[in-house]
């Protein structure tokens, strides 16, 4: 698969089979992921895999364990301004009309949000960290990191969710992890095969014209 093919299929998946994904593939993915590149080579990533048994039993933890939690991290600027703002609606908009969730729909926005927490089906997930004393430089690692193994998922015929919601569990995670305190949670990724029957795969998101944000002087 060129690059581009892989960077062109690559999309958020939200609903998965539940054909299983091996460890041995999941390692794979992440051993070639770490060839990103990090400023000074710090490789700040910090990855836990949760697949088959223990997605199962996090899942139970989740259920067992009472939810908290103040956010370590604002997933997005307050007040998000233009042309931001519309991106942000559009998408949520788009993703809920493949469903039929309309506008005012409270419970079905809020079912939707919460196959969140169910990783969409996935029968194997990561979970990224990054030492909490990092800053922005390592953050910008981590994506190119996270990314890198999307696509490489894509490769191997798996497709994946990036999913910033599982901030909002980061106490039940850093518990269920044994991930030290000096690691915060940054975000999951589902991972598995894309259910491509169900119409909430079926949405495909714009992006700003180039002329929007590069310049060529
Ligand atoms: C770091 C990160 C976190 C995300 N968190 C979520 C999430 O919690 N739930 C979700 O449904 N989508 C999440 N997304 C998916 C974005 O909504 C999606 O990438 C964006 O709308 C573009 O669509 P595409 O990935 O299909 O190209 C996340 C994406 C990224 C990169």
């Amino acid at each position: 698969m060129k690059v581009t093919d892989a960077v062109m299929a690559r999309k958020s998946v939200r609903s998965f089979l539940p054909d299983p994904i091996s460890n041995d593939v999941i390692q794979e993915l992440l051993e070639k992921a770490s060839r990103s590149p990090s400023g000074g080579n710090l490789q700040p990533w910090r990855v836990w895999v949760i697949n088959d048994e223990s997605m199962a039993s996090f899942l139970q933890h989740l259920a067992n364990s009472p939810s908290s939690e103040a956010l370590q991290y604002q997933i997005y600027p307050p007040r998000l301004w233009e042309p931001y703002r519309t991106c942000r609606y559009e998408v949520g908009e788009e993703m809920y009309a493949t469903i039929g969730v309309g506008r005012d729909d409270k419970p079905g926005r809020l079912k939707q949000f919460s196959r969140n927490m169910e990783f969409f089906g996935a029968p194997a997930a990561i979970f990224c960290f990054v030492d909490h004393r990092m800053g922005l430089p390592q953050w910008s690692d981590l994506g190119m990191f996270l990314q890198t193994c999307m696509l490489l998922a894509e490769e191997a015929g798996y497709q994946t969710c990036a999913q910033e919601a599982w901030s909002t569990a980061h106490e039940q995670i850093q518990s269920f992890t044994g991930a030290p305190d000096d690691l915060m949670l940054f975000c999951g990724v589902a991972i598995g095969k894309s259910d491509r029957s169900h119409p909430i795969n079926s949405l495909s998101t714009n992006r700003l014209p180039i002329e929007d944000f590069a310049t060529f002087l």
